[in-house]
């Protein structure tokens, strides 16, 4: 019997009047994180991923030139679809490709059924959070590849049609995908891509217009308190909730690093799916009867 979850929640941190933010993946959709340098983007994702890597129903994945956001999760099994390596760029592509074939398989299985969007999650049918860290980094380097590429060789227009497919197309397949941009100027995360981001997450910008790109109907006063914290308070707003002020928990990278390494789910994978203890249960005494129906 596979366990299946229609739970994901997370901790977000602590509104500045005092409750505590928790997002739920599965009902929200698509993520983005923006905020200058040095605001508290990575030590957010941090916090955040090292809630997913708990989760035997989630797989995390992405594109991280940063080499090391996404490092913990490479390593702590091998994960084909974590691309870290900006010289190759094809890779970028390929793994977009594949995601969105999955998407593809996803959605015409869904087609089949009653339901207009996978909802309930499983080692073996996970929860997909697609990480792109410095997003429009990723699109600057491709630029300048495509600059002296033969016209058929060219990424770009592969890359931005794969992304925009996946921003319209995934949610309901049970993928998310979380962009992290320092600002999010129109050229590269366009409007129609920032509508499909519901879950919108801002720490210190320089202006504010870079507020108003997030938020437009944003208020002078607002942008002043937001302006005005350090790094690691930003402001939320989701469908389910209205925008708020909140500071993130600090967690430092080292200790994630460790934390998301020693997450070993091969361990939880074996006793909700593989059913190997049911099964060398059931060997050693017949008489409990066949795996499936014991209660161990
Ligand atoms: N939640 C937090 N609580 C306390 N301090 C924080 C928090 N978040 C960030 N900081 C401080 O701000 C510094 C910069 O944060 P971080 O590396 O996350 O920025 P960033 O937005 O990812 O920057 P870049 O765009 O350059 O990658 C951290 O090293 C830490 O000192
Ligand atoms: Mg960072």
């Amino acid at each position: 019997m596979t366990v299946l979850r229609d739970d994901c929640e997370v901790l977000v941190g602590r509104a500045l009047t005092g409750e505590e933010i928790v997002l739920d993946l599965i009902s929200e959709a698509h993520w983005l994180v923006t905020g200058q340098t040095r605001s508290g983007k990575s030590v957010f994702l941090y916090s955040l991923l090292s809630q997913l890597a708990r989760f035997p129903h989630v797989r995390v994945v992405g594109v991280d030139f940063s080499q090391l956001l996404l490092r913990p999760f490479a390593r702590r099994f091998s994960e084909p679809w974590i691309v870290q390596d900006g010289a190759n760029l094809a890779d970028a592509v390929g793994f977009l490709e594949e995601l969105k074939a999955e998407m593809d398989h996803r959605n015409r299985y869904l087609a089949g059924t009653m339901s207009d969007k996978y909802d309930q999650f499983a080692p073996r049918f996970p929860l997909i959070v697609a990480v792109m860290e410095e997003y429009p980094g990723t699109i600057a380097r491709i630029k300048q590849f495509d600059a002296s590429a033969k016209r058929d060789e060219k990424l770009l227009p592969r890359f931005q049609s794969l992304v925009s497919s996946l921003m319209a197309e995934s949610a309901k397949a049970g993928i998310r995908l979380i962009l992290i941009a320092q600002r999010p100027d129109a050229d590269i995360v366009g409007g129609a891509a920032r509508e499909n981001m519901p879950v919108r997450i801002a720490f210190k910008q320089a202006g504010q217009e870079a507020y108003r790109m997030m938020y437009p109907d944003i208020d002078v006063a607002e942008v002043e308190t937001v302006k005005a914290q350090p790094p690691g308070v930003g402001m939320i707003e989701t469908p389910r909730l209205a925008r708020k002020v909140f500071k993130g928990p600090f967690v430092k990278t080292d200790a994630y690093l460790r934390h998301v390494q020693s997450c070993d789910l091969s361990y939880m994978r074996d006793l909700d799916i593989d059913k190997k203890f049911r099964l060398t249960v059931a060997n050693e005494w017949p008489e409990i009867g066949d795996p499936d129906g014991s209660p161990f």
